[in-house]
């Protein structure tokens, strides 16, 4: 090596220093900890005005924005972080855990706990959220005149936003909503709620394109993953579902004017006895609706109820139904490389309009099993292709 002339590059040390300032977001933001403006993290103090001091700053900071909620509990009703904000970087960085009010009136006809509404650039990470829904699942079950319930986590009309290694427990309602967003990066969460509490969805997806959701673990009792109308390119992958009522898109067509869904894809996900895997639904009734462009790629059922399941005559109660078909039209559906075990003799039903039969449907490599018997299938109004090794036996 000698006399070879030295490279002029800076000595690491200072590679570290110049690279660390350079992109750590958290260098040059301004920071706002929850607890200076007097949020206590007894579990008890209702921190609420805090939560919205620190945030009502961080939107007014012109340059990008940390606030720091630290370890231990947080005791919080409704907190709105509205937008638009002056910066366009916002870290909320979460240590500890964000309690909702044990007493369910309190939120429960609020619609949201937290709710993001029209912010740009916007992470939300770490932390745990306990929508302390119990109280209300209860009420609900026993079918008394109970409130609706309050969405945990929801971002409305917002951009650019990222939310990573968040956990989710017991929301009354949904878990998380994405409504009316573009590019949403979700990824590395986990969300529980007993198998049997009501209308607790995991992730709900509406209005919005370009989300992502990845790595996530999901058990609830409603859908782990609902798509509603107005979603296009939306990618989730490396997701574990169970117990819940499976990955979901619709329910569809509950609208007669309604914005469609299209460019899906759901790769590499596990379903552990849930009541579906990969679902399609819509009312029968009339709709311009459509969902198309749709690809299930690599997924494992574990004794699921419906494992692959398209069921156009949704209609709960038979009221506002009875007797009308669905407008939606399902077209261009793949199901690639399922495998796996269903719960009841009919794994793969296709029930589709009788007005816009489904088009272009294929199974590739479809297998799955009732008591170690291969599983039937059941097909109405649907048409498609089979290839490669595919059991039960295609109906289409
Ligand atoms: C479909 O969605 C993916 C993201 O999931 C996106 O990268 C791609 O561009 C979309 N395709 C079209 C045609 O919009």
């Amino acid at each position: 090596m000698a006399g070879l002339p030295l490279p002029m590059i800076p000595h690491p040390i200072t590679l570290f220093f110049i690279v660390f300032f350079a992109f750590s977001p958290s260098a040059k933001a301004a920071q706002f900890s929850v607890l200076s403006y007097g949020a206590k993290p007894d579990g008890k103090t209702d921190s609420t005005k805090a939560f919205a001091a620190a945030w009502a700053h961080a939107c007014a900071s012109t340059q990008p924005a940390t606030i720091s909620v630290p370890k231990g509990s947080f005791s919080l009703g409704q907190v709105r972080f509205q937008g638009p904000c002056k910066n366009r970087a916002i870290l909320l960085r979460i240590d500890g855990t964000l309690v909702a009010p044990s007493d369910y009136k309190v939120i429960g006809n609020a619609k949201n706990w937290l709710i993001f509404e029209h912010v740009n650039g916007v992470a939300v990470s770490g932390g745990t959220l306990d929508g302390q829904g119990a109280g209300l699942w209860s009420c609900k079950n026993s079918g008394k005149g109970c409130p609706r319930g309050a969405t945990s986590l929801e971002f409305t009309n917002s951009n650019n936003i990222a939310i990573t290694g968040l956990a989710s427990l017991n929301s009354q309602l949904f878990h998380i909503v994405i409504n009316g967003c573009q590019n949403v990066k979700v990824q590395g969460v986990k969300v529980s709620a007993a198998g049997n509490s009501p209308n607790t969805d995991g992730i709900h997806v509406q209005s919005s394109t370009g989300v992502t959701i990845l790595n996530s673990r999901i058990g609830t009792g409603d859908d782990c993953v609902s798509i509603g109308p107005g979603t296009s390119s939306l990618w989730i992958e490396n997701v574990a579902c169970g117990p819940g009522h499976g990955i979901s898109i619709g329910s569809l067509g509950k609208e007669s004017q309604e914005a469609g869904v299209q460019n899906v894809t759901v790769k590499t996900a596990t379903f552990t006895g849930t009541q579906n895997g990969l679902r399609i639904k819509s009312w029968g009734r009339p709709s311009n609706g459509f969902a198309r462009d749709i690809l299930f790629q690599h997924a494992v059922m574990n004794n699921v109820q419906n494992p692959i399941v398209i069921d156009q005559n949704y209609c709960p109660g038979e009221k506002n139904c009875p007797g009308q078909v669905s407008g939606v039209k399902i077209s261009d559906v793949t199901y690639q490389d399922i495998h796996g075990s269903s719960a009841t003799e009919v794994a793969v039903k296709f029930d589709c309009s009788k007005k816009y039969p489904c088009t272009g449907i294929k199974l590739e490599d479809v297998k799955l099993t009732f008591k170690n018997q291969p599983a039937e299938a059941s097909c109405s109004n649907a048409g498609g292709v089979a290839s490669g090794l595919v059991q039960p036996t295609s109906c289409l």
